[in-house]
């Protein structure tokens, strides 16, 4: 898998997840493909082990599969246009290789759509929403008998949490950790409270452990998960009281520092951190530990205080850049992403032009930048018109990449002289006898390989920038 966070994009790309199962036949072949967020992959990976389980063998060849499962996203309506054509590519494979092929659905369009997708998709066997996973090997049945499955059943307490994940298509150096499941944020154009449920947290021994067992495997970055991670709580109620006095509490920042106890050598990230929670104890856990990384992502969608009411966020645009000013303060090292939505319903240039001083502000190290997608049923498409021109959407984004990329290279600039720990990830994509791997502060570096090994921490001097990645020289 991989997750580029390096490119300035408007839409996340669609990755493909290639299972790669030890081989454990039960004489079925499954081929399983994700899309959307990291979430999603790290979903792939649950449903990988309850497979593994059940005896199948995997194939990157969808021909030969019995079984081919998408792992799908809603999140904007391209997300769903790039599904449904490829489930058009898997008709006619089905057609031509193997008639007796079974299409399932998987992950936020299966829970939009529901029963739907059988109708509108004929190809398509089964449909298992994102809490339905453990139903899978009763789901295979049915559609073994010949009939459709569907399970779209939400859980308030689903976190698959004593499930080991099957690593899958990783690079073996960095994986992913769910800490919470779903959303109760209800920010007006988002699907995700639809398709993901209610926002429930992992038991934190479970996550600790898998950190263990990661770091045991040779992996050597962790990005703890969850659509808004620093709502994780464990034994505490919403408003902030004590479920069990007998049991101890874990807030997000205690529930971190557990992780980078785990090892020194193990990075720790987080994503997604929400504007209205980020506490001073997340920032403080960040300074207190180096293998905690010195890398915020703080979505703002909009700099502007009445937009950001209608896109009901809980914070103005006052709030959101005093959290900027605790971490540069509390944690000046670190560096801010964000994720900004261009063109949302009512947007005016007023408006626009306060996201642009925003972002200027700030000086983001990266922005993921979206047009904005009307979905349905949500607060949005219920209650506002979709009216921003897309010939508008398109120059206000246009205009804002290119302020962004000038701050990218300005972030990137400020590193070169200095000496950075990278973390070695492998050969580079452009050139196989040089080496990328992270800063703490998440920019990628190439430098020329000597010898180093995936997993390693190489120091190398920053020589140069691009408004994308950083080179250098390993200093031995
Ligand atoms: N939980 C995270 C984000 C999850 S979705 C958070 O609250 O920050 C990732 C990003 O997709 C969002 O931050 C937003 O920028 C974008 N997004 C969500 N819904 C969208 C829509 N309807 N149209 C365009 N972009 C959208
Ligand atoms: Fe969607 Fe908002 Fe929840 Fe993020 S916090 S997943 S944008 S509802
Ligand atoms: Fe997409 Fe669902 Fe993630 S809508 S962004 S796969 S939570």
């Amino acid at each position: 898998m991989s997750i580029d966070t390096k490119d300035i994009v408007e839409e996340k790309p669609g990755n493909s997840t290639l299972v790669d199962l030890p081989s454990n036949p039960n004489g079925k072949k499954v081929y399983l493909e994700s899309y959307g967020c990291a979430m999603n992959f790290s979903d792939s990976e649950i449903v990988a082990s309850i497979l593994t389980k059940e005896g199948y063998a995997t194939t990157y060849k969808p021909q030969e599969a019995d079984l081919v499962l998408i792992n799908t996203c809603s999140i904007r309506d391209k997300a769903e246009q790039t599904v449904r054509n490829k489930l058009t590519q898997f008709k006619g494979m089905k057609r031509k290789f193997n008639p007796k092929m079974k299409v399932g659905i998987l992950g936020c369009m299966a829970e939009r759509l529901k029963t739907q997708l059988l109708e509108e998709e004929k190809l398509v066997d089964l449909v298992a929403g994102p809490d339905s996973y453990r139903a899978l090997p009763e789901l295979l049945k049915e559609i073994d008998s010949g009939q459709k499955a569907v399970n779209v059943l939400l859980s308030r307490d689903e976190t698959y949490a004593d499930i080991s994940p099957v690593k899958l298509g990783e690079n073996g150096v960095s994986s992913f950790i769910s800490i919470t499941r779903g959303c109760d944020n209800m920010c007006s154009f988002c699907v995700v409270p639809f398709t993901r449920g209610r926002e429930r947290s992992r038991n934190p021994e479970t996550i600790v452990q898998e950190a263990k067992e990661l770091f045991e495997m040779g992996f050597r970055e962790v990005t703890l998960l969850g659509q808004n991670v620093d709502s994780y709580r464990w034994n505490i109620t919403k408003k902030g009281e004590v479920k069990d006095d007998s049991l101890p509490t874990v807030s997000f920042a205690q529930l971190m520092m557990m992780v980078a106890e785990v090892n020194p050598l193990l990075r720790i990230r987080f994503s997604t951190s929400h504007p209205k929670d980020l506490s001073d104890e997340v920032l403080y856990a960040i300074k207190k530990y180096d293998n905690i990384c010195n890398y915020v992502h703080l979505p703002v969608q909009s700099g502007n205080s009445e937009m950001l009411k209608r896109m009901n966020r809980g914070y103005s645009r006052e709030w959101y850049l005093n959290r900027i000013n605790a971490i540069k303060t509390i944690t000046p090292e670190c560096t801010i992403s964000t994720d900004l939505i261009i063109g949302f319903c009512g947007e005016t240039e007023e408006e626009h032009q306060d996201t642009i001083s925003l972002v200027k502000e700030v000086e983001f190290s990266f922005a993921y930048m979206y047009k904005y997608s009307e979905r349905p049923k949500t607060l949005a498409e219920r209650k506002y018109e979709d009216d921003v021109p897309e010939k508008v959407k398109s120059d206000r984004l246009s205009e804002i990449i290119d302020i962004q990329r000038e701050n990218q290279r300005k972030t990137h600039d400020r590193f070169i002289g200095l000496t950075k720990e990278v973390l070695v990830e492998g050969p580079s994509k452009k050139n196989p006898d040089e080496l990328c791997g992270r800063i703490s502060e998440n920019t990628m570096v190439i430098f020329p390989n000597r010898d180093f090994k995936a997993g390693q921490y190489v120091d190398v001097k920053i020589t140069a920038a691009t408004s994308a990645t950083l080179r250098g020289e390993a200093i031995v």
